[in-house]
């Protein structure tokens, strides 16, 4: 089996030993405002704020070979032409390696005598990349060599810069200044922003045409410039802005010479744009120029970066006897889960940046991952995110994260979207007992003067489900509930219409679903306990309502969501079965068997046994657990485009690892210790083993693995931006290792087989640390309550 690289867990990275993986394994750079992906070749692109909207590199979606453009070096050492990251020359290296940490990503090539590092971040809270590139001669005789840089700039709109080539071609406006290359397009006009890519010395050439730097029959492997040495010195006009820069240099044997090259985005007050007449105020990129241009000031900067880290780390980390939990708690899953916060699902390897902003449940699902690392920055978005619900408690599915205004594109309409909410309201309650949370003004549709306080919002969102129920007393599904793709008011025969976006036929519609069922009972119990609590005090005849809605949604899955031996799925526009053997195909789903039983609908008849019995029956396979089964083998235009994709894929019995961790959660609850540690080993990448087969990142969580019926069992896609991070992460350290915040203190209850049943926790809880020993014996349900209390507390608890 061909490895491509391990971890190295002291230094909290993934090293990657060739550089010719599966698929690029990529990382992320940034924490605010600047954010980058980069590739373990150095491919990818940066964006200010928003992938579509203020992109700032250009990247080649669909390219052949895959992965074309990024920050690419050039070396020239008498006639071999490299590149560190061995893309996009391709030379073969003598040596590679390419480590992707926390934040950043450090590349190393080295061929002949000539050893070539180059360090990729982001500083936290500055709008730039920093590419540190340190050049070694590890030879013995003098190298006289030349170095290239390269990057191309995009027009902005990641979109339209695709598409609207008769303006884009005129419209390229660069600057050349000493300290650095500006890209200046449509500065002019409206824009108040332009980009840069300065270096800390004065360069011997540079280009930003890119035809002349390239030639324009050459690919990235070969620029023209490159090839014969020189530089065609080009002011851009139109055409593809670039930025390179060159360097004639000489080395000794056994020096180092050091290169710091800045990559920034600056945006102007408009009455600031100008200092003089086109001439672009640069005040802003020569600060940060000076401020990373050396090696003292990049220093600083890495090494800020590195806290940030470091503090981000410290608040949850185990020790066990298991290498690959530790590494994926301590370290992959909470830095996945920062990143996916971060980017919602927009930009990634497998999303284009163009497509999708931030979406409601997907952002409020992605905050059980973050409550506890970043509590101020959950706070904000939780408000942001309540200010795109509507006034009858639906809400937009996405919004833009430079506006934060609902994109009216998708709309609304998917009816499990206010519910999550409520869960990413009790998610940062519960961690950071900030209640007051609750009476801050939200407006509706962003709509000033229409401001209600965030409680209001949550009774709305639950009104939304009792507001809209069907013949069975089950929630409507509408547009679809969490999974998008079991669309059954669509009836779509037109291949041209997005399954997302097209009519939503709900007048008259018998469509329920009982995963939102599922969903509402467990989320309703959570709302009745936070109202409930001293601290929000709610009005009890209100609290008795929430608790009698439950309760009839309760009996209505008993009485018309059982199937027999599981959980049906849904009834369909006529009031037709899903997910019920009564069918073909599509017998049993995995998100009501999860749901139901994370609700304990029936325990104690019996029904969540029998339906966890039944997702292993059914569902379980190699690699973890599908989503459905059997497969559909046909389009059925009653359900809508999750049988649009072929067997084993995406939601067509994938291995959509998102919702395992719901099942492995009502395994927890249910007490099945043996059945939670295997399905989360068969999810989590450190424990898998074939990383050709997996084909992507042997180091995050995918959103999709193929299941049993696709071509290739096991093959991963749709790696990093996905809701698995937050539900691995609540999944693990909640239900396995059993650390679980509650409004008062922390409840320690594991579910864990004990062969791995004694580690120690490390917990920061507000204003309290806990370090825990825990050892867990196997009693059935047992439990240690830990008030909360402020300070230090060394605790070892027997269960
Ligand atoms: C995908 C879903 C996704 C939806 C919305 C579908 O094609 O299969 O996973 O949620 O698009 O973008
Ligand atoms: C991915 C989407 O981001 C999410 O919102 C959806 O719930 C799942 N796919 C399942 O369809």
């Amino acid at each position: 089996m061909t490895q491509f690289g391990h971890f190295d867990d002291a230094a909290r990275e993934y090293v990657i030993t060739r550089p010719d993986t599966p698929w690029p394994w990529i990382n992320y750079l940034g924490t605010r405002d600047f954010f980058s992906l980069i590739s373990n070749t150095a491919g990818g692109y940066c964006f200010c704020r928003d992938a579509k909207f203020r992109r700032i590199l250009r990247y080649r979606y669909n390219g052949v070979p895959m992965d074309a453009g990024g920050r690419y070096f050039y070396i020239k050492d008498g006639d071999t032409v490299w590149s560190p990251g061995w893309k996009p020359c391709k030379t073969p290296l003598d040596t590679y390696e390419c480590r992707h940490g926390m934040g950043y990503t450090r590349i190393v090539g080295e061929k002949a005598g000539l050893r070539a590092e180059v360090l990729f971040f982001v500083p936290p809270d500055a709008r730039c990349e920093i590419h540190r590139v340190k050049l070694t001669n590890t030879g013995k005789t003098t190298k006289r060599f030349q170095l290239w840089s390269f990057v191309e700039w995009c027009l902005w709109n990641a979109s339209t810069d695709m598409e609207n080539f008769q303006r884009n071609l005129s419209t390229g406006e660069v600057e050349i200044e000493p300290d650095a290359l500006y890209h200046k397009t449509e500065y002019r006009e409206r824009r108040d922003h332009y980009a840069f890519y300065g270096v800390n010395r004065p360069y011997d050439g540079f280009d930003t045409d890119r035809e002349t730097f390239m030639g324009m029959y050459n690919g990235f492997e070969a620029p023209q410039q490159v090839l014969s040495g020189t530089s065609g010195n080009t002011v851009a006009h139109g055409w593809s802005p670039i930025a390179s820069h060159r360097f004639d240099l000489e080395l000794a044997p056994g020096a180092s010479d050091e290169l710091i090259f800045v990559l920034g985005y600056v945006k102007n007050p408009q009455e600031a744009k100008f200092t003089a007449p086109g001439v672009i105020n640069k005040a802003q990129a020569r600060k940060m120029l000076q401020a990373y241009g050396t090696p003292a000031g990049a220093d600083i900067a890495f090494e800020t970066l590195k806290s940030y880290w470091d503090d981000i780390l410290s608040r949850f980390s185990v020790a066990s006897a298991v290498p690959e939990l530790d590494r994926t708690v301590n370290i992959w899953n909470q830095y996945q889960c920062m990143i996916t916060f971060f980017f919602s699902r927009s930009a990634s390897y497998f999303e284009s940046g163009i497509g999708r902003g931030m979406g409601f449940r997907d952002s409020n699902q992605d905050l059980a991952g973050i409550v506890h690392l970043i509590p101020a920055r959950a706070r904000q978005r939780i408000l942001d995110i309540a200010a795109t619900q509507f006034p009858d408690g639906g809400c937009y599915h996405q919004y833009q994260p430079l506006t934060k205004r609902g994109n009216n594109d998708i709309g609304g309409g998917f009816n499990d979207d206010p519910l999550w909410l409520i869960f990413g309201t009790v998610a940062y309650i519960k961690e950071t007992g900030d209640f007051g949370i609750l009476h801050e003004k939200v407006p509706f549709d962003n709509k000033p003067g229409t401001e209600v306080s965030l409680l209001e919002h949550l009774k709305i969102s639950f009104a939304h489900v009792t507001d809209n129920l069907g013949p069975h007393g089950l929630p409507l599904i509408g547009r679809a509930d969490w999974n998008d793709c079991l669309n059954l008011n669509c009836f779509s025969d037109n291949p041209d219409e997005s399954f997302q976006t097209t009519e939503n036929k709900t007048e008259g519609s018998k469509a329920e679903s009982l995963m939102i069922a599922g969903l509402f009972v467990a989320e309703g119990k959570d709302f009745a306990e936070l109202l409930a609590h001293p601290a929000v005090a709610a009005d009890p005849k209100y609290v008795a309502k929430v608790r009698s809605a439950v309760a009839a949604m309760e009996k209505a899955v008993k009485a018309h969501g059982w199937d027999g031996e599981w959980f049906l799925r849904a009834y369909g526009y006529y009031g037709d079965k899903i997910g019920s053997n009564e069918n073909e195909e599509g017998k049993i789903f995995i998100e009501s068997q999860g749901w139901c039983t994370m609700a304990r609908i029936g325990a104690d008849e019996g029904l969540c046994d029998k339906a966890l019995d039944a997702a292993v029956k059914h569902l379980e396979c190699e690699h973890g657990l599908v989503l459905n089964a059997p497969a559909y083998t046909r389009y059925i235009k009653d359900y809508g485009e999750i049988s649009s994709y072929p067997q084993g894929y995406k939601e067509n019995a994938g291995i959509f690892c998102h919702n395992n961790p719901w099942v492995i959660i009502g395994e927890a609850m249910a007490g099945r210790a043996d059945d939670v540690w295997r399905h989360y080993c068969k999810i989590t990448p450190a424990f898998t083993k074939d990383q050709s087969l997996r084909k992507v990142e042997p180091y995050v969580f995918c959103q999709m693995v193929a299941g049993r019926d696709a071509a290739r069992p096991g093959e991963g896609k749709n790696s990093w931006l996905t809701g698995t991070a937050a539900w691995t992460w609540k999944c693990v350290s909640e239900f396995i290792l059993g650390i679980k915040p509650q409004y008062d203190g922390l409840l320690i209850e594991p579910c864990i087989p004990v062969a791995y049943g004694t580690y120690k926790v490390h917990r920061r809880f507000r204003d309290a640390e806990y370090d825990l020993t825990i050892r867990c014996t196997g009693k059935p349900g047992a439990s240690h309550f830990i008030p909360y209390i402020p300070g230090h507390h060394t605790l070892d608890i027997e269960l």
